[in-house]
């Protein structure tokens, strides 16, 4: 008995020490230990022995097993602590590494110009006033002195949607619908950013939907010298104080006289460059009084009012401001583009 047990001993501790995880250490727990076990077996043939003998026998029994549990919570204890390393190796942070910086959007470079114009004339006492991009012919044409037939017309290639209803061509319907709900009562001080949509081919100045930035401006005693001092503080704030404006005769039927307003060159200082294309100047937007038939159309007395317009487009500032050269820049999303105008890097 005394063998049988002390081989017990042997036969067990061997199995723990090669244990490889916790759950074969339990079952040599339960096969051993347990109710079912040899040593319970052994210890039923106790009865056999001597009065003498028994407590003998008892106390290996009680050793033997005591050094098999000593044994396996001494395992278990290695077993838990490899496996704590294990993890801890497994999920080691390395806190000196860069962190991944954050990706952040950003406003598109039109927003910005856009905002920026928005800001300079609010700043003068103007208010900003949105229109549909889905216009009636008569506040895109008719109202602003283009009448059905009229040769300017086709100035502005137009998606029509039936006879009557077209993709606006230009932001200037919004001063014959804001005029028109004053009701003959001024004054009147707009500027309208959208969009606006023709019939064009794309190319690198060209695009079928690009935006407009409308101004208005109508009240008793508004002068032609009004216009001029409002677009020099315009060209001054949005290019440099250094920027020259000049004013070139031109028409447009909503405007009369009509005029198309110029900045000096930045890049050659008025000598002449591929960007002004020899000249000196640079093109910005057209401008000009508003026309009698147009305030009177309105419901405004053109014997009391008078009122001056401008009409320019973003696309175009933003590129001589930003130096782009191809307009589809601003409507193709490619991030790398985009990028550049990041406020965040
Ligand atoms: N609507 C004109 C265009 O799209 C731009 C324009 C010119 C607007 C003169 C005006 C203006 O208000 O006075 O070409």
């Amino acid at each position: 008995m005394q063998e049988r047990l002390k081989e017990l001993q042997t036969e067990a501790l061997e199995k723990i020490s090669t244990a490889a995880d916790l759950k074969e250490l339990n079952d040599i727990r339960v096969s051993y230990l347990g109710k079912k076990g040899p040593i319970t077996e052994v210890l039923k043939g106790m009865g056999k022995l001597s009065a003498e003998e028994r407590p003998k026998m008892g106390a290996l029994a009680n050793e033997v097993r005591d050094s098999i549990a000593a044994g396996i919570e001494e395992k278990q204890k290695r077993l838990e602590e490899a496996a704590v390393q294990e993890k801890l190796a497994a999920e080691k942070i390395d806190v000196t590494l860069p962190g991944r910086p954050v990706k952040t959007g950003n406003h598109h470079p039109l927003t910005r110009i856009i905002e920026e114009i928005e800001d300079l004339f609010i700043g003068m006492g103007y208010t900003v006033a949105e229109g549909p991009e889905v216009e009636k012919d008569y506040y895109n044409f008719e109202a602003l002195n283009l009448p059905k037939g009229h040769p300017a017309r086709d100035m502005q290639d137009s998606f029509y949607i039936t006879e009557e209803i077209l993709l606006r061509t230009h932001t200037s319907p919004v001063q014959a619908r804001t005029m028109e709900k004053h009701e003959g009562k001024g004054p009147v001080k707009i500027i309208c950013p959208g969009k606006v949509y023709r019939r064009d081919n794309d190319d690198a100045t060209h695009s079928h939907q690009f935006m407009q930035i409308e101004g208005l401006v109508v009240d008793e005693n508004i002068r032609m010298t009004d216009l001029k001092g409002t677009l020099q503080v315009f060209a001054k704030k949005m290019f440099g104080e250094d920027r020259e404006i000049r004013l070139r005769p031109s028409f447009f039927p909503f405007t009369e006289p009509s005029v198309e307003m110029d900045i000096s060159c930045k890049i050659c200082g008025g000598k002449g460059c591929s960007v002004c294309k020899g000249t000196g100047w640079i093109e910005i937007l057209g401008a000009g009084m508003v026309h009698p038939n147009v305030l009177e159309m309105a419901g405004f007395d053109s014997k009391k009012y008078t009122g001056f317009a401008f009409g320019m487009g973003p696309e175009r500032i933003a590129m001589l401001k930003y130096g782009v050269d191809d307009i589809r820049h601003f409507y193709t999303n490619d991030v790398r583009f985009l990028k550049q105008f990041s406020i965040h890097e």
